[in-house]
This record gives structure tokens, sequence and C-alpha cells, in this order.
């Protein structure tokens, strides 16, 4: 892989940061807030940014550069493909959880629900994730969709993976900003107390985190190389022309080739057979 200790460089600092990231959450909640809890107070909302940044932000960005850590390549993509479709939906099964603890939370208090920015972005972005999820496990994992349509899907897959990411972040420093500014009457926000500078350093980690899982995400040198090409059988009508490079993000010619489950390691094996067969009848 060109660039190698690079990578290893910018994936060991975003392991860093995310966990880095959910503790301090951890440490806000139990430090400063009401800690965690399920009785419809203040602890109850508190696993809302909790499990957003674990799952929606952390587990999220590690889910989207999974195929490009070197040394998954020698996988199957078969097998790749259950480990991103998996984490996330670890991922969807955490932000489902912190919602329903923020929603409960607000129904108890009668705190008026979805009247904030956030909240309707952040609603949408849950969505949009749930209907990501399920198209990805309908087209790329089940084994129904044809090639041409996988191949056709692909750049929205990507971009739309790429959106919610990155809005999920600039939610996140929203969701920030408001529940400081709601919390912190005495002393005031703008007098930036310990609690102030800690959250915002917090929203700081997470953005340089975002930034971090993009870069890697986009680099084209460090996207996983295609399965080998030659001994592919495409179904009748369809063609395995990968060639294509329609996004530096993610490799779509792997994704179409790899449901054909045919890996080189297999081939260079079943090609080793073969010649050890022919010297032997020899
Ligand atoms: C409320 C989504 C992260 C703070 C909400 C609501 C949604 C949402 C849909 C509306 C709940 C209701 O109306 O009852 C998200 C998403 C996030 C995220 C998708 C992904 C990162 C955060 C974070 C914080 C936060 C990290 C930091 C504390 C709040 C606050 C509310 C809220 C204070 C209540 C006020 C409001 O409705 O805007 N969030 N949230 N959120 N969230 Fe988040």
């Amino acid at each position: 892989m060109e660039g190698y200790k690079s990578f290893l460089c910018f994936l060991a600092c975003s392991l860093v940061l995310g966990f880095l990231a959910v503790l301090l959450a951890l440490v806000w909640v139990f430090h400063w807030r009401e800690g965690l809890g399920w009785d419809g107070g203040p602890a109850e909302f508190n696993w809302h940014p909790v499990l957003m940044i674990a799952g929606f932000i952390f587990i999220q960005g590690i889910a989207i550069v999974v195929y490009r850590l070197p040394w998954t390549w020698k996988c199957s993509k078969l097998l790749m493909k259950f480990i991103h479709a998996g984490l996330h939906c670890i991922a969807l099964i955490l932000v489902v959880v912190s919602l329903v603890a923020v929603f409960d939370f607000h129904n108890a208090k009668s705190i008026p629900n979805m009247y904030s920015l956030h909240s309707w972005v952040g609603l949408t972005l849950a969505i949009l994730y749930a209907m990501q999820i399920l198209f990805g496990l309908l087209v790329y994992l089940l084994p129904f969709a044809p090639l041409s349509l996988r191949k056709s899907l692909m750049p929205l897959h990507i971009y739309s993976g790429i959106f919610i990411f990155g809005t999920v972040i600039a939610t996140a420093l929203m969701g920030f900003t408001e529940k400081l500014i709601f919390s912190l009457k005495s002393p005031l926000y703008s007098t930036s107390p310990p609690e102030a500078t800690f959250v915002n350093t917090l929203g700081f980690l997470i953005l340089i985190f975002g930034a971090f899982v993009l870069w890697m995400l986009t680099r084209p040198q460090w996207k996983r190389p295609p399965e080998t090409n030659s001994k592919l059988q495409p179904p009748p009508g369809e063609t395995l022309d990968c060639t294509e490079n329609e996004s530096t993000a993610t490799d779509c010619s792997n994704a179409d080739k790899s449901d054909v489950e045919f890996n080189s390691e297999a081939a260079a094996r079943r090609r080793k057979l073969d010649e050890a067969g022919q010297r032997s009848t020899m």
C-alpha cells in the first residue's frame, strides 16, 4: 500500500480521538451532569449525547473506513461487507436508543419535541441512516440485485455515506452548544466556566476525528485493490467492466466483483493445485 505509514498514523489518531471522545462524554455527564439513568430525568437525557457519540460518530466512522484497512485486503469482500454492515447496524441500534432517551425525557418533563434545527437535522439523519443501511443490505449483501444495478447505485451509496457522516458531526456540535446554553445559567456559558471549555474541547476532538476519517476515506491510493478480473464469471448479459473510478471514496468495482465471491487467493490456490495435479500425472 502506498503511504502505509501515513495511513497507520491517521488510523491510530482517529482511534485515539474516537475513544477519547466517548470517554470525555462519560466524564462530562458523570462529573458535571447527573450521570446515566433511565428515570425520565436528566440522567436519562445524558444517554443521548453519550450514545450518539459512541454510535453515530465513532462506530459509524470506523464502519466507513473498514474496507481500507490493508490487513483486511486478503479477506473476502463478503466478509468485509458483513463487518461493514454489522458495525452500521450496531451504530443504528445505539442511535435509536439515544433518540428514545431524549424523546422520553422531553415527554416526562413536558418539554416540546422537534422544535430546534438540531432536532430537525438529527431526526432526518437518523431516518436517512436507517434507509442507507436497508438499501445497502438489499442491494449489496443479499444476492438478488444484478451487478449493473449495484454498480450504478454505488456512487449514491458513497455520497450518502459521506453526507450522513459529515452532517452527523455538525449536528453533534449544534447539540453541544444547545445543551450548554440551556444548562449553564450560573455561571453563564458566555463566562467560559470549566464545563463549557471541557465540552467545547470535546466538540473540537469530534471535528478532528471526522476530518481524519474523511481524509482516509478520500485517498484513492488507500482503496482496497480490485479482485483479479480474469477469472470472474459474470451472469449472462452482465459485464464486469468495473474500471470506472467515479469515486475516490470506495471501490465500486470491488462491490460488484466480490459478489461472485471469487477471490484472488482462491484462484492462486486453485492454480497451484492444478499445477500440482498436472505434475503428478506426468
Ligand atoms: C434533541 C438528534 C447529538 C443535545 C435531539 C432530538 C433529535 C436529536 C432528533 C429531538 C428530540 C425531541 O425533540 O424530543 C441528534 C443526533 C445527534 C445528536 C442525530 C448525532 C450526533 C447530540 C449531542 C448533544 C445533543 C452530542 C449534546 C448534548 C441535544 C439536546 C436536545 C436534543 C440538548 C434537546 C433540545 C432539542 O430538541 O434540540 N437530538 N442529536 N444532541 N439533542 Fe441531540
